[in-house]
């Protein structure tokens, strides 16, 4: 019995998130909400529980035309006002090399697009070793090996082992395809700093005078900085990038629109010369059109909508998260500087992880599941999710978590 091409993995999907979020809905409905802390879910969630969805970004979805919800999109490749906003709204005037944009299904359509498109089956693909698990599932996918590169040194970010994955598959292939996911890093927190930047771009452009590069920078939480519109003037480092690289911008509306259903996103693709971007869209639009086709009508013209006429009101109904967010994160940090609970350089975002080795970790989450405080495992660490924690939740649980730790220790 074979159904399927012989060379595709063909082992169920382990999620490890929709099942510990499943174990922790089980709890609420059993014990009451008020005993269990469920810091699993990865979306934004308000102070009273529920999932935020911004009343600017879906009053302007619901005062759409039905023709317009109804339309296919203009183009394969987005309609013109959204691709014109998104480079607007994203690189905010910090990049000014050549660009070409490809409306995606989420941040997910742009990554995966070009992981298919620009590494052949057998190559390899850089990626963080603390990292959204979608990423190494989309290589499997393509029957794409993975190198991973260690994320931190200390409380920055560890260049040494960045570059050795670099040059490591740079032996063994024409290219390299590496993906950064910043700033806000999933699910660390962590946001590069301008000289790290600096740095990573002075070593690349260092390797493409023998091999062509791809950087996927993948942005998803960057309307979730703390820096506001700071977060976007590392763009101008792509400024200094050589003729042999390429940059894609993977942005998504899941986060930034809070639409993570809707499914619209897009990839920005970047060089310093046109032949370069145009090949890679040249390849982009096929593949969309082959793939999705077009992407949501009614989600662009909500976004064209929010960010042309509601800007404002979207901006500060947002920045009221951003400030809860910040609000949530420093209270658990506090409590787990106080209780020496360690965790990896947090700097902004919707997650804070623990750090921790595997065989701890796994007896950990356990312990926590015990005491009825459910989380989600990461390799290496514990993610946290602020997003959708409350304050009034994320109060005392750091303390609590050490002591649980303290006990795995015991045990193990
Ligand atoms: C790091 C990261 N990148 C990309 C995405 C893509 O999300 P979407 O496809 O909904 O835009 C996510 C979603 O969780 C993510 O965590």
């Amino acid at each position: 019995m074979n159904f399927v091409k012989e060379s595709v993995n063909q082992q169920p999907i382990v999620d490890t998130v929709f099942a510990i979020v499943d174990r922790a809905k089980k709890a609420k409905e059993q014990f009451g909400d008020e005993a269990v802390v469920d810091a699993t879910i990865g979306s934004l969630y308000d102070e009273s529980g529920s999932l935020v969805a911004l009343d600017t970004v879906f009053s302007s979805l619901k005062s759409l035309d039905n023709g317009v919800l109804a339309k296919y999109a203009a183009s394969f490749t987005g309609n013109p006002d959204f691709k014109k906003k998104v480079e607007e709204w994203v690189l905010d005037g910090n990049c000014s090399l050549e660009k070409e944009i490809i409306a995606t299904p989420g941040g997910t359509g742009a990554v995966g697009m070009t992981v298919s498109e620009c590494l052949e089956q057998g190559q390899t693909l850089i990626v963080p070793e603390i990292a959204w698990g979608s990423y190494n599932l989309m290589a499997q996918m393509q029957g794409v090996e993975v190198e991973k590169y260690e994320l931190f040194e200390g409380d920055h970010f560890n260049l040494g082992s960045f570059k050795a994955a670099c040059e490591k598959v740079m032996k063994k292939q024409d290219r390299l395809v590496i993906i950064i996911n910043d700033p806000c890093h999933n699910p660390t927190g962590y946001s590069l700093s301008g000289t790290e930047w600096e740095a990573i771009v002075e070593f690349l452009n260092a390797c493409s005078k023998t091999h062509s590069i791809v950087l996927l920078n993948d942005i998803a939480y960057i309307d979730y900085s703390y820096k506001g519109a700071d977060a976007k003037s590392y763009f101008s480092v792509f400024d200094s990038i050589s003729d042999n690289i390429v940059v894609i911008v993977a942005f998504s509306l899941s986060k930034s629109m809070t639409s993570y259903g809707l499914r619209c996103g897009a990839a920005i693709i970047m060089a310093q010369k046109r032949e370069a971007v145009e090949q890679v869209k040249t390849v982009f639009e096929k593949d969309a059109r082959a793939t999705w086709s077009n992407i949501n009508n009614g989600a662009m013209a909500m976004f064209v909508d929010v960010l042309t006429n509601h800007k404002e009101e979207y901006e500060k109904e947002k920045e009221k998260y951003v400030s809860l967010l910040k609000e949530r994160s420093e209270l658990f940090m506090k409590e787990a500087d106080e209780a020496g609970l360690k965790y990896y350089p947090y700097k902004e975002g919707f997650f804070v992880t623990l750090a921790m080795d595997n065989d701890v970790r796994d007896a950990f989450h356990e312990a926590l599941m015990e005491n009825h405080i459910y989380t989600v495992k990461v390799n290496k660490g514990i993610r946290v999710a602020v997003c959708s924690l409350s304050v009034g939740k994320t109060k005392g649980l750091a303390g609590k978590m050490k002591e649980i730790l303290n006990g795995t220790y015991e045990k193990i």
